[in-house]
């Protein structure tokens, strides 16, 4: 079901962050963008952070100090962020692929009480845009692995994605589409925008 509900109403009318989650592929980064441009509020994405605190890139993280290494990165780039937002600027923030996975920090989004936003499609369109944008754009995903290791993380991880408060279909659907599906799902308010002063 498009944009559905998946717990209580919560308080979207006063909300002033969105936090994305999904899969690798699930265009957390690109609908984020989308919506922060409708909006007029900022966009950030996780692994970037990371990226400036580590002054290294994700890949580059994973091999030097393996995955546990990066889980480490991204916890405190996380808490850091998630701090930021409590000050009070209106974000649209995307996830990592794995960071709402690891118990320690859905606790600490979900404290935040900003609506968390499931983007999803199925398994075989989330290969296909991870294979095109590593062709296409040199995106290099460490976790990539083969079709059958994907499908079997992509499972054990959804029930996970599933604790969102909604879950938006993303297949077949351009960027500016699901954004703002999202926003009128949760009834999100320009005004209220970083741009906006109603702050
Ligand atoms: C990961 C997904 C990546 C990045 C890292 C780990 C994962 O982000 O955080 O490679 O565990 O699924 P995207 O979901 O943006 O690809």
């Amino acid at each position: 079901m498009l944009g559905s509900r998946a717990r209580g109403p919560g308080r979207q009318s006063e909300t002033r962050a969105v936090v994305l989650i999904g899969f690798m592929g699930a265009g957390k980064s690109s609908v984020g963008r989308a919506l922060g441009e409708q909006l007029g509020w900022a966009f950030e994405d996780l692994d970037e952070r990371i990226e400036r605190r580590e002054r290294q890139k994700v890949d580059e993280i994973f091999r030097d100090s393996g995955e546990s290494g990066f889980r480490r990165a991204e916890h405190a780039a996380l808490k850091e962020l998630l701090n930021e937002l409590r000050a009070g600027a209106a974000r649209i923030v995307a996830l990592g692929g794995g960071a709402f996975v690891q118990r320690r920090n859905a606790r600490l989004v979900e404290a935040g009480g900003a609506p968390i936003v499931f983007l999803d499609a199925g398994v075989e369109e989330l290969w296909r845009r991870c294979r095109q944008q590593a062709r296409q754009n040199g995106i290099e995903r460490p976790l990539l692995g083969s079709l059958k290791s994907f499908r079997e993380l992509y499972e054990a991880r959804r029930p996970h994605y599933l604790k969102a408060s909604f879950k938006q279909e993303t297949g077949g659907k351009t960027v500016e589409r699901i954004a703002a599906e999202v926003v009128q799902a949760l009834r999100l308010d320009r005004s209220r925008g970083i741009r906006g002063e109603k702050q």
